[in-house]
């Protein structure tokens, strides 16, 4: 059973894979105008359109043997992050699991704006951050992990792969940004759980599995998980039901990507983060507590805490860390800085 959906579903990526690398990467106009004619919408005038260089670019660029080594690694802890699993990854996931086309790919959140928008303030942790702790954040997060070092060989690699990828953008850039982010579709008056949950069996489960928990193999990454263990935990921004319905609108399935209607997206992720998975690591032991803090801000557009209304279940009540168990603790997490500085 597995198998015959494994090879179905492979069959699929395939096929996905290539018609969304070739959409962007090989037309003869600007490489965004196949975007706008899959239906992204094209750049507003104003718009900061930077289209990031490929690895192939690296090779032929005039920089140091030494420095691209560096890079070649980021790209490789990037695309391929399990290789830090049981150190600083806890879960079934890669970097390039939500940052599709190896974090290049507009509407996918694209990672570069990082590199040229940093230092700067963030809401989430209430203080200035560059762009190790931005990756640190989602090491902590959407990897259920702990991030490496600020400094260490990995986290320079990783670094180094953003910077490359912000080539020839400006720094501290007065525009937006074309394609950041996981822009949402316009919000839906009424949501549907149990839409949302026909609407995952029908286009999602052949991949992600009816129960959320993808296909992860002989140690081998096949389809990342969706909820559960195996996915990132409540403190991940995707858990926020905007931020997912604009991820699965603009980006799923693989490969028809803006095939589904604002209310399937909205639907989808109404049902999709509304499932268990590891504890937020901002918990102190107590959900309530939690929501003292979080709830007015980040969780406010979050399920954290809320009964579920189909069995009543309150979401997030528990002390399960995933695989991270409750020894490791991401450093990065509620560390207040700079404390002493005047603000205006
Ligand atoms: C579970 C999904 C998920 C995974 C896995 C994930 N991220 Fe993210 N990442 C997000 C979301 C959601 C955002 C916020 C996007 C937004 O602004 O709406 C984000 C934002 C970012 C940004 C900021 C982009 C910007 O526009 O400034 C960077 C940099 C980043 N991630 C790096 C990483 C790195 C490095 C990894 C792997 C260690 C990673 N992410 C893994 C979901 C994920
Ligand atoms: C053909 C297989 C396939 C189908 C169908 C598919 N996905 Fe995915 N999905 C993937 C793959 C593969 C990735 C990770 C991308 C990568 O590793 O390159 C992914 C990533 C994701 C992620 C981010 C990572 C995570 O696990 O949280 C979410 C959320 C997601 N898909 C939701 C959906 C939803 C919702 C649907 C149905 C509307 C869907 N997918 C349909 C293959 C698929």
């Amino acid at each position: 059973m597995i198998n015959r959906r494994k090879t179905l579903a492979l069959a699929g990526v395939t096929l996905a894979a290539s018609a969304s690398l070739v959409a962007w990467a090989e037309t003869d106009g600007h490489p965004y105008d196949k975007l706008v004619e899959m239906g992204y919408p094209a750049p507003q005038e104003g718009e900061l359109v930077h289209v990031p260089p490929t690895m192939a670019d690296l090779e032929a660029a005039d920089m140091k043997p030494q420095t691209k080594a560096v890079i070649r690694r980021g790209y490789d802890l990037f695309t391929n992050t399990q290789q830090l699993r049981g150190k600083n990854v806890f879960n079934d996931m890669n970097c390039s699991s939500c940052h599709l086309g190896e974090g290049r790919q507009p509407f996918s959140a694209p990672v570069w704006p990082a590199a040229v928008t940093l230092p700067n303030f963030r809401g989430k942790n209430q203080h200035v951050n560059n762009l190790e702790e931005r990756i640190a954040g989602c090491f902590a997060y959407s990897m259920n992990g702990t991030p490496p070092a600020y400094g260490s060989d990995d986290m320079l690699a990783l670094s180094a792969y953003h910077q490359w990828l912000a080539k020839g953008a400006p720094v501290y850039p007065d525009q937006p940004i074309y394609g950041r982010g996981f822009p949402s579709p316009e919000r839906t008056d009424e949501l549907s759980y149990t839409n949302g949950e026909q609407l995952f069996a029908d286009n999602c489960a052949v991949c992600h599995s009816e129960d959320g928990s993808g296909l992860y193999q002989d140690g081998e990454y096949v389809f990342p998980a969706t909820w559960g263990d195996g996915s990132n935990n409540w403190g991940a921004g995707i858990v926020r039901t905007y931020t997912a319905a604009g991820f699965i609108k603009n980006n799923m399935p693989l490969g028809q990507p803006l095939s589904l209607s604002d209310q399937e997206a909205w639907d989808i992720a109404y049902y999709m983060t509304q499932q268990e998975r590891p504890q937020d690591p901002r918990y102190t032991g107590s959900v309530d507590e939690v929501l003292e803090k979080f709830g007015p801000t980040f969780h406010k557009h979050s399920s954290y805490g809320q009964e579920r209304e189909v069995d009543g279940h309150r979401l997030a009540d528990h002390a399960n860390w995933g695989e991270k168990g409750e020894e490791v603790k991401p450093w990065n997490v509620g560390q207040p800085r700079f404390e002493d500085l005047d603000v205006e």
